[in-house]
């Protein structure tokens, strides 16, 4: 590859998200990534909803509880996030020292997006003695108006935390907000946000599957809609779900959530059967667009160049980190997530 391809990959690199260079399609490009990953004393963490070539390359997969506390106490000098961007943000925030990688900057978000902080400063002001506590899919700088995020394992947990006088402001889910409030009897304030992933589940087409196979067990992740969650059979995180697929009896589980986890769940149950819960029209709506904008390609060039970098400004980091650092306490006190011997690496 020529000096000056490369210079115009990096000039667009804005526009395009990523560094657009051809690869040589012969590359073994597993070996590849491997050995980059030794040269540059990089560690690859992915989420479940990774495509399964880059989960089975990672270092460490996990949810994003697990993920952000990896990113919180690995050694490595560069931590390669394939996710979206608000993870890798949160890795950043949490190892400021070190380069972050992300191999497409737009894999957004929607449930990120659905929250501007200039229109969530605005509500947050009408409701000035509330503790706000953010789900971790939100912006940096979100979080700088945040006192407590939260992820789906440990979201009640944070909430229980609160003293009961304190009113609180949950961000952006509406759909996590309403499961919480169920599971914790608290008056939680919600932002109207909701996962463009989650919410595209058909009813009615899961109700056929379950007349179908009466043997088989819904399980769905809380950032579903409640009518949904209400006839599922359990409710958890992505690592929630994929712990009850290998400790329930259930030979049949139809997966209410992003169908990258499937993947794991195949893995670690080969004798299991898993039926992806389908969206309501004919699209693959049950995987989510911004994490399939990773591909391997795509992770080889970023770790080659050491580019796309997550890049955030000093005050973000010094005001968002505290409401991520909060959470981890919280979550270590109430033994969530890794365990110490699990941290790496
Ligand atoms: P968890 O993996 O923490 O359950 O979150 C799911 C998700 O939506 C990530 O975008
Ligand atoms: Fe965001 Fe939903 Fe995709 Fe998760 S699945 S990254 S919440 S859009």
């Amino acid at each position: 590859m020529s000096n000056s391809a490369l210079a115009i990959a990096q000039k667009n690199l804005e526009s395009t998200g990523w560094l657009d260079l051809e690869v040589d399609p012969t590359l073994d490009l597993v070996e590849e990534i491997n050995k980059l990953k030794k040269e540059r004393n990089a560690i690859i963490l992915a989420h479940y909803y990774q495509e399964s070539e880059i989960q089975d390359i990672a270092d460490y997969i996990g949810d994003s509880l697990g993920l952000s506390q990896k990113a919180a106490s690995t050694e490595a000098d560069i931590i390669v996030f394939a996710g979206v961007h608000f993870m890798a943000e949160t890795a950043k925030m949490l190892s400021p020292s070190k380069k972050v990688l992300l191999p497409d900057l737009k894999a957004g978000c929607s449930l990120a997006d659905s929250c501007p902080p200039h229109l969530f400063r605005a509500f947050k002001a009408q409701h000035p003695d509330a503790v706000v506590v953010s789900y971790i899919n939100c912006t940096a700088e979100l979080k700088t108006l945040t006192d407590i995020c939260c992820t789906s394992t440990n979201s009640v947990a944070i909430i229980e935390s609160i003293p009961k006088d304190k009113e609180i402001i949950f961000a952006p889910d509406r759909n996590l907000g309403a499961y919480l409030r169920k599971q914790t009897g608290r008056d939680l304030i919600l932002w109207n946000g909701t996962c463009m992933v989650h919410e595209i589940f058909s009813h009615e087409k899961i109700t056929k599957i379950m007349v179908r196979h009466p043997e088989a067990k819904l399980i769905a992740h809380p950032e579903c809609e409640a009518a949904l969650l209400e006839k599922a059979h359990f409710i958890g995180s992505t690592s929630g779900l994929l712990r009850f697929t290998q400790e329930d009896e259930a030979e049949t589980f139809i997966v209410a959530t992003e169908a990258g986890i499937i993947h794991q769940m195949e893995l670690a149950s080969p004798d299991k059967t898993f039926i992806p819960a389908p969206p309501n029209n004919m699209c693959a709506c049950n995987e989510c667009p911004h994490m399939k904008r990773n591909t391997m390609e795509k992770l080889y060039l970023c770790m080659k160049h050491e580019e796309p970098e997550i890049i955030l400004p000093e005050w973000v980091i010094e005001q968002g980190v505290k409401s991520i650092d909060r959470m981890l306490e919280i979550s270590e006190a109430a033994g969530l997530g890794l365990k110490k011997d699990e941290e790496p690496d």
